[in-house]
C-alpha cells in the first residue's frame, strides 16, 4: 500500500524523492532519475505531464517545472531532463551543480498540461532542443497502443542532440533529426500538407518554434485545437516592488531575480500554482488596488483582463509603481 501524500499545499501534492540516478547526455543535458523515499510506485501519469521539483538553495526555495520523460507504463522511476542554462536564474545550474545521487528531494504530483489528443489520426511531434523531453513520454505511450506518431526534431549541432541517438536507434522511420549547424531544417509547411486529416500537431520547443508551427498550421488551414504547444516561461527579473497581501495581512518585497509567486511563497502564504510558467491559471490573483504598471507576461489571461488591472498571475507577471494590494 502506497502511503498517504504529504499534506497538500496549495500547489500540489508532493511527493518524497530520493536522487536514484544522475546521467549526464551532453555539455548542456543531464537527465535526473528518482524513486520515491517511502519505496511506492510513484502516482501514474500520461505523456506529456510535468512536475515541478523543489529545490533548497539556502534561504531560497527553488520550484521548477520539468516534462516528465520517463516511460509512463513504468511506475518505479520518474526522470526528467534537465538544460543548463547559464543565464537562466540558478534553478538549472542548481540541479546540475548541487544534486547528485542520493540525494533527497521534494517534487509535486505531476499534471498534465500538454496531453496527446487520443481522437487524433496521427500524432505529428516537432521537438525543438530541450523540448524533446515530454515527446519521449508520449512516444512510449503510443508505442504501446500501437498509436501512429512522428517526430521532426531539430538540433543546434550533432553533439547536443540529447536522446537523437536512442530514437533514430529504436525508430529509424518515424523519428527525423535536423542538425542546424548543418543547414538542415524541417520543411513544415511540406509536412503540415502531407498529413491526413486528422492528424494533431504537437510543438515543444523555443518560442519562436512554437509561433511558427501555430502560424504555419493555421496558414494551412489547420484548426487550432489541432495544434497543440507547451511553453513554460521563467519569470524575468525587474526591479523590486512592493506587494500588500490583504487576506494574509502581511506586505512583501518582491526582490529582483525573484517571482511574485515566490515572494508570496518565502512570506509564508500558501499560494496556488501548476505550471509556474503563465499557462495554467491555477495562480490567477484578484487585484484589489493598484497605482502603477502591470508587466503582464501569462498566456492565461485575456487581453481585456489585462487592460483592467484587476487580474495578475504571479508566477511571471510583475509590477512596477507605489502601490499594489493583492486578495491572497
Ligand atoms: S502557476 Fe500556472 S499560470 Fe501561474
Amino acid at each position: 500500500m502506497s502511503a498517504a501524500p504529504q499534506k497538500a499545499k496549495a500547489g500540489a501534492e508532493r511527493i518524497d524523492v530520493t536522487v536514484s540516478a544522475v546521467v549526464p547526455l551532453n555539455d548542456l543535458v543531464t537527465r535526473f532519475e528518482f524513486q520515491r523515499r517511502d519505496g511506492a510506485d510513484f502516482p501514474p501519469f500520461s505523456g506529456g505531464a510535468h512536475t515541478v521539483v523543489e529545490m533548497k538553495d539556502g534561504d531560497r526555495s527553488r520550484l521548477n517545472p520539468y516534462s516528465l520523460m520517463s516511460d509512463p507504463a513504468d511506475l518505479s522511476t520518474y526522470a526528467i531532463s534537465v538544460r543548463r542554462d547559464d543565464q537562466g536564474r540558478g534553478g538549472s545550474l542548481y540541479m546540475h551543480n548541487n544534486v547528485s545521487q542520493g540525494d533527497d528531494m521534494v517534487i509535486t504530483y505531476p499534471v498534465n498540461l500538454f496531453s496527446l489528443d487520443l481522437r487524433a489520426k496521427k500524432h505529428v511531434f516537432l521537438a525543438g532542443g530541450i523540448g524533446i523531453t515530454p515527446f519521449m513520454a508520449m512516444i512510449e505511450q503510443l508505442e504501446r497502443s500501437n498509436g501512429n506518431w512522428e517526430l521532426h526534431y531539430s538540433v543546434r549541432s550533432a553533439d547536443l542532440g540529447t536522446y537523437t541517438d536512442v530514437l533514430t536507434y529504436k525508430y529509424p522511420n518515424k523519428v527525423h533529426v535536423y542538425i542546424d549547424d548543418q543547414n538542415q531544417a524541417i520543411d513544415l509547411e511540406t509536412l503540415l500538407d502531407g498529413q491526413p486529416l486528422g492528424t494533431h500537431a504537437y510543438v515543444c520547443g523555443p518560442k519562436g518554434m512554437i509561433d511558427w508551427v501555430h502560424a504555419t498550421g493555421s496558414k494551412m488551414g489547420w484548426p487550432d485545437e489541432n495544434v497543440h504547444s507547451e511553453e513554460f516561461l521563467a519569470p524575468a527579473p525587474g526591479e523590486p516592488f512592493e506587494v500588500r497581501l490583504c487576506k494574509s495581512d502581511k506586505t512583501i518585497t518582491v526582490g529582483e531575480n525573484e517571482s511574485l509567486l515566490e515572494a508570496i511563497e518565502r512570506a509564508g502564504v500558501d499560494a496556488p500554482f501548476l505550471c509556474r510558467g503563465g499557462s495554467c491559471g491555477q495562480c490567477e490573483t484578484d487585484v484589489v488596488a493598484s497605482d502603477g504598471e502591470f508587466i503582464h507576461r501569462d498566456h492565461w489571461l485575456e487581453e481585456e483582463d489585462h487592460a483592467s488591472g484587476k487580474k495578475i498571475m504571479p508566477c511571471v507577471s510583475r509590477f512596477i509603481g507605489k502601490q499594489l494590494e493583492l486578495d491572497r
